[in-house]
């Protein structure tokens, strides 16, 4: 499969006559604000990079208001269809690209984009839900009426109908390249993901084809939605009981976790209000929990996050560390993030410091911190799940960038550390050139002048009850096997 399904605008003309048959009388197009608003997303996220997570809220806000003021309403049944729309359709964008390659009589990259994405968006409804094959058609070549017009809806409806003459099964026996023959190129399709992708995930989980077909497939769920409850401030059972006994489920593995049910929304958490809660991956919980917890001989009285924006871990390891009197430095490049964290922190029971710095050029001194996290910026192949676009938008040559980075983020790092103090490097990427060739490499001193010498910890007792970790001494979690974003999280003990 191509790796990038979609391509730019060629200018093509396929349908873009708007003239119509004649003998039929003209019939306005029904405007059906669901669509439309799931097509301005899309095309959103396609001509300006907009990330699908915040295009769509300011876009259902607006939606609201336009019905408003013609005195009707856009309730949250319409709100929750145009969400599946949208993530559903560029979720599955490679696999209904393949699908659409198929039914059209030139290669994709001929046809417009605001076309494409009707018709992956007609695609979505025929072969992703449980709307029925007519209304999805009828409904689609209404909205392509709307926002292309009638030459390029005639267009749409042809290509809709062949596409509603099988399943989703049936077209993927079709399209998909035989296991067999190419497995990477099979999963790619089936799974929609580009094919490097497949390829580096594959290499992380290592095992046969059932575990990795799991993971691929867990990338297409939509992830439930976790809060944490910061210690100190609220707990677990605080939060759970503030909400209704069906709304809440506990956490999986963290002590600070409560899950909520399906389109439980977090803004109507007081906890999360106030600040004693806020929405986190349990991955993520846990790495910062283990941070907190490495064993530490001697003082335990300043701890940093070198990569603190948005600050939802900076915020656990806070009222962590204001549970010991230890006061936390957040540190990000970043000015808008680190506001966020500014944010995130206020209201933390003790001490703590939010500034901006690069951390390969750090503003403190050596040897200034007892434990240290850098959670480094990273591919992100870890939350796909999250990011419905972003599989798209990510190049296998991003990878090499953020290894230098990363490698420079750990080994500062590490000076910034006592001797004896403990550092933990995170990223939710699973790939393995931003996991442990990154940490390995640093281990090595890999040009530098004076390596820092340090040792592993082994952080898995530190995730007590998390099975299927890996190995050790470093983890790894996997969306399919623990419900959570792919975190890693390697655990280091500075010896010199
Ligand atoms: C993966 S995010 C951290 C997420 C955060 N730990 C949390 O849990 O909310 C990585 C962060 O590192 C920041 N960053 C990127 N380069 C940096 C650098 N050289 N020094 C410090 N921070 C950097 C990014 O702006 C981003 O906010």
């Amino acid at each position: 499969m191509n790796d990038q399904p979609r391509s730019r605008p060629q200018g093509t003309s396929q349908g873009k006559s708007q003239g119509r048959p004649k003998g039929k009388p003209y019939r306005r197009p029904q405007r059906d604000p669901v669509r439309i608003l799931a097509f301005e997303a899309l095309r959103a996220v396609d001509e300006r990079d907009a990330y699908a997570n915040l295009v769509l809220p300011s876009l259902l806000r607006n939606a609201e208001a336009e019905a408003a003021k013609k005195g009707g309403e856009f309730d949250r049944r319409d709100a929750a269809l145009a969400t599946e729309l949208v993530y559903g359709t560029l979720r599955r964008q490679g696999t209904y690209d393949a699908v659409i390659a198929a039914c059209v009589d030139r290669p994709l990259r001929e046809v417009d984009p605001p076309v494409l994405d009707v018709l992956a968006l007609g695609a979505h409804q025929l072969l992703g839900t449980r709307i029925p094959p007519h209304a999805a058609v009828s409904a689609t070549v209404e909205l392509a009426r709307c926002v292309l017009g009638d030459g390029r809806a005639r267009f749409v409806n042809a290509v809709l109908r062949k596409i509603a003459a099988q399943d989703l099964d049936a077209w993927v026996a079709q399209v998909a390249p035989p296991y067999d023959d190419d497995p990477e190129a099979h999963l790619a399709v089936v799974h929609s993901h580009p094919r490097w992708i497949v390829s580096a995930l594959w290499d992380a989980l290592g095992g046969g084809r059932a575990g990795i077909e799991d993971l691929l497939e867990a990338d297409n769920e939509r992830p439930e939605v976790t809060l944490v409850a910061r210690p100190g401030r609220s707990t677990a059972e605080e939060v759970a009981a503030s909400l209704p006994l069906e709304a809440t489920e506990p956490g999986r593995w963290s002590p600070y976790a409560v899950r909520l049910a399906e389109g439980g929304d977090p803004g109507a958490v007081d906890a999360v209000r106030e600040g004693r809660a806020g929405v986190q991956d349990e991955g993520s919980q846990l790495v910062a929990a283990a941070v907190a917890a490495a064993p530490l001989d001697g003082r335990d009285a300043r701890w940093l996050d070198g990569c603190a924006g948005p600050g939802g871990k900076a915020a656990l390891l806070a009222a962590l560390a204001a549970q010991r009197g230890a006061l936390l430095v957040a540190s990000e490049k970043q000015p808008h993030r680190a506001r966020l964290v500014e944010r995130t922190l206020a209201g933390n029971p003790g001490p703590y410091q939010v500034i901006v710095a690069d951390g390969t050029r750090p503003a403190w001194a050596e040897g200034s911190f007892d434990r240290v996290l850098v959670d480094v910026p990273c591919t992100g192949l870890g939350a796909l799940r999250r990011r419905p676009e972003a599989r798209w938008r990510r190049k296998a040559e991003d990878v090499a960038g953020f290894a230098t980075l990363q490698r420079g983020l750990l080994t500062e790092a590490l000076r910034a550390v006592r001797v004896g103090g403990v550092v933990g490097y995170a990223t939710c990427s699973p790939h393995p050139a931003e996991t442990r060739a990154v940490v390995e490499d640093v281990l090595r001193g890999r040009g530098e002048a004076e390596p820092l010498t340090a040792e592993w910890i082994d952080a898995r007792p530190l995730m007590p009850g998390v099975h299927a970790v890996g190995d050790g001494p470093d983890v790894q979690l996997w969306p399919h096997l623990h419900g959570t974003d792919a975190m890693y999280l390697a655990l280091l003990r500075r010896t010199g």
